[in-house]
């Protein structure tokens, strides 16, 4: 019987009764589900995973590595590093790759963070950054969203002000709003960074941006501005399960980070992130028009019921559902259907991945009655 990721995570999770748990487990119970089990058939749009999956050449390659799988092939990653590069015009020694993005913002965290060089971020947004600067004991700022959902620039240039350098932690588009921050505001910040201070940029979610407004940080990268960001393999690849993401920035703080990381990445990965960045232009396209057509079809659901939801930028949306969303959250599952986690404080908001037709079908029909009970 194939293991149920999901199930694993779960039972294991609730026999460790809320004690420290390994991050996987930590992860599935942050998924808002309090089910032991999950009911077979679960339409996952909790954690705005891709359901395409790995691309068929990116498994073609997983699948071909596997036997050499033996060794760590660390001869082969200078190559791999200049291809990752090469697939956003830089050179091998400006990216840092990583079992996901995750592992580069921790790398991030950890190199330009310190007792007097505190974290800003702005809130709410992915957690993964915080979540380790406080373990480290670093000093940690939240700045509250504007009033568009997306980072106020202003308030964290001015929260970086008067330290001995920082780290900003600004996610664009933004999770969980899906709000992107505007090209000129972007540009503001890196022209106003204090001293010693390092901008990181978490573009996990820019392949599903459909607005002029939106610009990658990568052009401040080839500036050479002290700026860093983070891509993944995650979301459009559909690649999740596999870890893979990368940091994109100047030599000297990738050096800065790299000592940060795990020693290697998994080379059968590794391979499937080869044969997925050389067949990209061929799949990207597709899965970008299917997502945002998906999303369209949401958002134009969701207005024909007179609900209101957050223009979104990403492969998920933010409903406002006019009342504390957290029992619409707890009780989806049990009807089949995951959805993210609460975001206080946007108590009010639901938010949900866009998955497959069948999967946006069902989550309308769930959602529908529990919110009408
Ligand atoms: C904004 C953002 N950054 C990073 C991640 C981490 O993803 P991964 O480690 O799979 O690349 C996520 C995951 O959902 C995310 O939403």
């Amino acid at each position: 019987m194939p293991i149920s990721r999901r199930k694993f995570a779960w039972g294991a999770a609730a026999s460790l009764g809320g004690g420290r748990m390994l991050n996987e487990m930590a992860y599935a119970q942050r998924a808002a589900v309090p089910l032991r089990e999950a009911p077979d058939g679960m339409v996952w749009l909790n954690a705005n995973e891709n359901p395409e999956g790995p691309p068929p050449v990116a498994i073609e390659g997983a699948v071909r590595s596997l036997p050499a799988a033996g060794r760590y092939h660390y001869q082969e990653f200078r190559e791999f590093y200049a291809a990752v590069a090469s697939s956003e015009d830089l050179a091998g020694d400006q990216v840092l790759v990583g079992a996901g993005s995750s592992e580069v913002l921790h790398a991030a965290v950890d190199a330009f963070t310190a007792p007097e060089k505190p974290l800003i971020t702005m809130t709410p947004t992915f957690e993964g950054p915080l979540e380790v600067a406080t373990a480290l004991g670093r000093k940690v700022v939240r700045v509250p969203l504007t009033a568009s959902h997306s980072a106020d620039v202003r308030k964290m240039a001015e929260a970086a002000a008067g330290h001995s350098g920082a780290l900003l932690y600004l996610c664009n588009p933004n999770n969980p709003t899906g709000a992107v921050t505007p090209k000129a505001d972007l540009a503001w910040l890196v022209a106003n960074l204090p001293p010693r201070t390092v901008l990181l940029v978490d573009e996990a979610y820019h392949d599903f941006a459909d607005t002029p407004a939106f610009a990658s940080a990568l052009e401040f990268v080839r500036q050479g501005r002290p700026v860093v960001v983070a891509r993944t393999f995650s979301k459009i690849y559909g690649m999740a399960g596999l870890r893979a993401g990368f940091a994109c920035a100047r030599p000297d703080l990738i050096a800065a980070m790299s000592p940060f990381r795990n020693n290697v990445i998994s080379y059968v990965t590794a391979q499937a992130v080869l044969a997925a960045l050389a067949d990209r232009s061929r799949f990207l396209p597709g899965r970008r028009a299917r997502v945002l057509r998906a999303r369209a079809e949401l958002c134009a659901w969701l207005k024909e019921k007179g609900l209101n939801y957050l223009e979104s930028h990403a492969n998920f949306v933010m409903i406002d559902v006019r009342r504390d969303a957290r029992p619409l959250i707890f009780a989806m599952p049990r009807r089949g259907v995951a959805v993210g986690r609460p975001f206080p404080p946007y108590t009010n908001y639901l938010r949900v991945s866009i998955g497959t037709d069948a999967d946006m079908a069902k989550f309308r029909e769930v959602f529908w009655s529990v919110y009408q009970a």
